[in-house]
């Protein structure tokens, strides 16, 4: 086949074009005519220093490896669609659910939580449920898990946590289960995990599929209309396949057989046309409900009964696309929860807000810079403008003479640069006031009687929908 050395359809001078019956180039353009032998002097002497080819491969290869996510490094990911189906202008102005049959492009990622990025799919662990909507106001993303509440009330307690539930500090063992005595000890010392760890003990934590997992964001968020009404609001994903899981002794065989069972699953079916599907609902409230219950709406070892609060069917999210490279994609995605756009706000919630400074923050040690908005799968696929200049691996070329804001330089011409709108971001208005405290409000303090309530079937069927025995 004849090799295209530069321009083709596929690939521009200046582009990188690995298919098409491309050229073999190093990365610097210069094009090789032996990638199976190195430059020796004589057949059988020595390798020569001088040669650069042999060199850049070897540098390159040398450092693929990126460090991997503290928790939740072991994924599987998918490109997706998703659809307003009812749309809800009167509780939020966020432009996705705003117009009935409106289209968003997605990409999910499951994952473990306690496993590296090579352990086993199947061990008894919560699975993350990351969503990035690459809305028209720009990235959202519902970071959330397959289980709706968490161990834990305040962000201060999660490395401490996440070392009790990762491997054993001495003997680096078990890899991927959470069920071991790091962490048995750990949340026999945190009555407040005692609801999440029902939950982690039981079907829900070895699901069948990823295609067959529910997805919740687990904290209680705000939605803002138009007006500025504010309403607090819990997401959930419903899978049409339903919640199915593995018993125990289904997982522990299919550890030996398929270590990446989960990931096959979920490939092979969307590569077979067999796309997954979730409901989007959520369960809108106002304040004097969330003052009705015994509990808080801001603790997230809480649940609200959907008896109390319905669920309502807002859109339909269709994973239809492999993606084409695990590690440009999967392993470099960044969710970052601090990603919300116009129409939703964060609660008060005392482990959400935690959050809100972690992500950003890991995004540069494991992928190094404050750029990683850049790479592909992060970029929103809205245009995005501002001040913010260079850092590492920058791969944009800004233009204009002013790089601040406001200026009077470009502004004034033809081209100006970009400026803050009143269509932009705008937190809800809430009062706040209070003593500085290192204190956990008294309406957290209770761990026991929520469970009970909800174990004891309290209720019509059909909140059985979010609890434990559905399954
Ligand atoms: C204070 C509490 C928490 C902290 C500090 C925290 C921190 C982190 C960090 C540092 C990562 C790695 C991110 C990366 O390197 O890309 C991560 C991943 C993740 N976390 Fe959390 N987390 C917390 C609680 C939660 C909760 C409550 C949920 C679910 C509602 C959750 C869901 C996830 C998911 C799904 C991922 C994987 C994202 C992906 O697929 O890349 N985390 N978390």
């Amino acid at each position: 086949m004849a090799r295209k050395p530069y321009a083709t359809k596929t690939g521009n001078a200046g582009e990188t074009q690995q298919r098409g019956g491309a050229l073999l180039t190093t990365n610097h353009g210069i094009p090789v005519s032996d990638n199976q032998n190195s430059l020796r002097a004589g057949a059988r002497g020595p390798t020569l220093l001088e040669d650069f080819l042999l060199r850049e491969k070897i540098f390159h290869f040398d450092h693929e490896r990126i460090p991997e996510r503290i928790v939740h490094a072991r994924g599987s990911a998918a490109h997706g669609v998703f659809t307003c189906t009812d749309p809800i202008p009167e509780l939020t102005k966020a432009s996705l659910l705003s117009t009935k049959g409106k289209e968003t492009p997605v990409f999910v990622r499951f994952s473990t939580v306690a496993g590296g990025a090579g352990s086993v799919d199947t061990p008894r662990d919560v699975r993350g449920f990351a969503v990035k909507f690459y809305t028209e106001q720009g990235n959202w993303d519902l970071v959330g898990n397959n289980i709706p509440v968490f161990f834990i009330q305040d962000a201060i307690k999660f490395p401490d946590l996440v070392h009790s539930v990762k491997m054993e500090a001495d003997r680096g063992y078990p890899q991927a289960a959470s069920a071991h005595d790091t962490f048995w000890d750990f949340v026999s010392l945190m009555p407040e995990s005692l609801h999440t760890v029902i939950w982690a003990m039981s079907d829900r934590a070895i699901p069948r599929s990823l295609r067959m997992m529910e997805g919740f964001g687990v904290h209680t968020f705000k939605f803002v209309n138009d007006e500025g009404k504010v309403s607090f609001v819990k997401f959930h994903w419903r899978p049409v396949l339903g919640t199915q899981s593995l018993i125990w002794d289904e997982s522990a065989k299919l550890q030996g057989a398929d270590n990446d069972y989960h990931r096959r699953d979920l490939y092979e079916a969307i590569a077979a046309g067999d796309f997954p599907e979730w409901d989007f609902a959520v369960q809108v409230f106002d304040q004097a409900l969330a003052d009705s219950l015994p509990y808080d709406v801001l603790d997230p070892t809480k649940i609200i009964p959907e008896e109390i609060v319905p669920l309502r069917v807002v859109g339909r999210m269709v994973l239809n696309r492999n993606p084409d490279n695990h590690f440009a994609e999967n392993e470099q995605a960044a969710f970052l929860p601090s990603n919300i756009v116009p129409g939703i706000d964060f609660s008060d919630d005392p482990l959400l807000q935690g959050r809100l400074f972690s992500y950003l923050d890991t995004q540069k040690s494991r992928l190094g810079t404050t750029n990683f908005h850049q790479i592909p799968v992060n970029a929103p696929k809205c245009p995005y403008a501002n001040m913010m200049r260079d850092g590492l691996m920058q791969v944009q070329v800004p233009k204009g003479r002013a790089n601040y804001e406001p200026n009077s330089l470009d502004q004034a011409g033809e081209d100006p640069g970009p400026r803050a709108s009143a269509e932009g971001f705008v937190s809800a208005r809430e009062a706040v006031a209070g003593d500085t405290l290192r204190i956990r409000s008294e309406t957290f303090g209770d761990h026991y009687s929520h469970r009970a309530l909800h174990q004891q079937g309290r209720g019509s069927g059909r909140r059985s929908r979010s609890f434990l025995h559905r399954l």
